[in-house]
């Protein structure tokens, strides 16, 4: 269990993180999300211990960090932004220094090492320099290097950034094999990596915590009624004429279409209630034909945009905008893995072990 009580940490007149509280169970995985700037890796190097807070506590099975770093930080494996390689080390040199930095007992170092490389898939590469390998490649060292102490918590810091599309994948797929036996919390700003990854996300936005549920809680939440988009082969002005026939109709919004000369709309169904039936019924006895009838489920994209928004009702327009345009794209994952110059929020990187 690892708790964060009232963390804030400011940079001069800065305020990094504000007042931020929440509470990791053993065995969750949560995503931590929010843009660029947003405090996430000042959480993390401070939840680690490797940055100190100005006000508030990081608990870590109830050791405070601060006043029991070894036995805490024993329990923690950490990922940081910019991962403390050596370029001039071997993946096995390095491990083997990464596991004394943490002491681990010499008699179970080798073993440790052989056990942690097959998990990230390096035994492969356990000869060669850490320069000469991939970013994909690199970054499952790192994740070696967070392991190597057998922590039960792990703190990734964006440990998807800058990969491909396919070393996500395979890294998205190895953190879901950890969290079967570690607590992870993982940030990110690829926001279908944390809904594919995550049971629990935390967002954040200018330091402060604005959301913290499940991503189907957070949707449903914002969304109150459900969504339904519609393409019809009619005219607005006949579409509004069927649509003042329907009951239980709490909202629409005409959009530009996608296809010429078609109606499209989102409409907003009061609480929970089905109304596509009545929608179908509606518009055949009024011979308008339905090109498209979908629901609009909110992704967990929309819900970032919502509450990491400071306008609420443009942020609704902007989600409800958003879904609708990755429905019609078919967007599925996106996964522009966005490798920003974050170079803020870690520079204790060196003793990051
Ligand atoms: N050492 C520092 N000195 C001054 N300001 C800092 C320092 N580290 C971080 N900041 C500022 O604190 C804020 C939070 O930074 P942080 O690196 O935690 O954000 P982040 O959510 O990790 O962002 P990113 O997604 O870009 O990695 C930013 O405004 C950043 O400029
Ligand atoms: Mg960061």
């Amino acid at each position: 269990m690892i708790e964060a009580a009232n963390l804030v940490k400011r940079y001069g007149p800065h305020t990094a993180v504000d007042h931020a509280n929440f509470r990791i169970e053993n065995g969750e995985i949560v995503g931590f999300l929010g843009p660029n700037g947003a405090g996430k890796s000042t959480t993390m190097n401070i939840l680690t211990g490797y940055l100190s807070s100005t006000e508030g506590t990081v608990s870590v099975d109830g050791l405070d960090i601060l006043e029991h770093p070894i036995e805490a930080k024993k329990k923690i494996g950490y990922l940081p932004e910019n991962p403390p390689l050596y370029p001039e080390m071997t993946v096995r040199e390095y491990l083997f220094f990464a596991g004394e930095i943490k002491k681990v007992p010499s008699g179970v170092l080798r073993g440790r090492m052989a056990r942690v490389m097959e998990t990230v898939g390096v035994q492969d590469v356990s000869g060669r320099l850490i320069k000469n390998l991939s970013k994909g490649y690199r970054q499952r060292v790192g994740l070696a290097q967070a392991m190597i102490g057998d922590p039960e918590i792990l703190i990734l810091d964006e440990p998807t950034a800058g990969l491909d599309p396919k070393q996500i994948l395979e890294i998205r797929d190895l953190i879901t094999r950890l969290g079967q036996d570690h607590t992870i919390i993982l940030s990110s700003h690829i926001l279908p990596e944390v809904s594919a990854v995550c049971r629990r996300v935390l967002i954040i936005n200018q330091g402060v915590i604005v959301a913290d549920d499940t991503p189907d809680n957070l949707a449903k939440r914002l969304l109150g009624g459900s969504h339904i988009i519609l393409r019809l082969d009619a005219g607005e002005g006949a579409v509004s004429d069927v649509l003042a026939k329907i009951a239980g109709i709490s909202g629409r919004e005409f959009r530009e279409p996608q296809e010429a000369g078609t109606v499209e709309l989102v409409l907003e169904a009061a609480g929970d209630v089905d109304i596509r039936r009545d929608i179908f019924r509606a518009f055949s006895a009024a011979d308008i034909p339905i090109l498209m009838m979908r629901s609009l489920d909110m992704s967990l994209e929309d819900i970032f945009l919502h509450v990491t928004t400071t306008d609420a009702a443009a942020a609704d327009a902007a989600a409800i905008d958003s879904a609708a345009a990755a429905e019609a794209d078919h967007v599925s994952t996106g996964d522009g893995s966005d490798n920003s110059d974050s170079s803020a929020g870690n520079s204790s990187g060196e003793e990051g072990k």
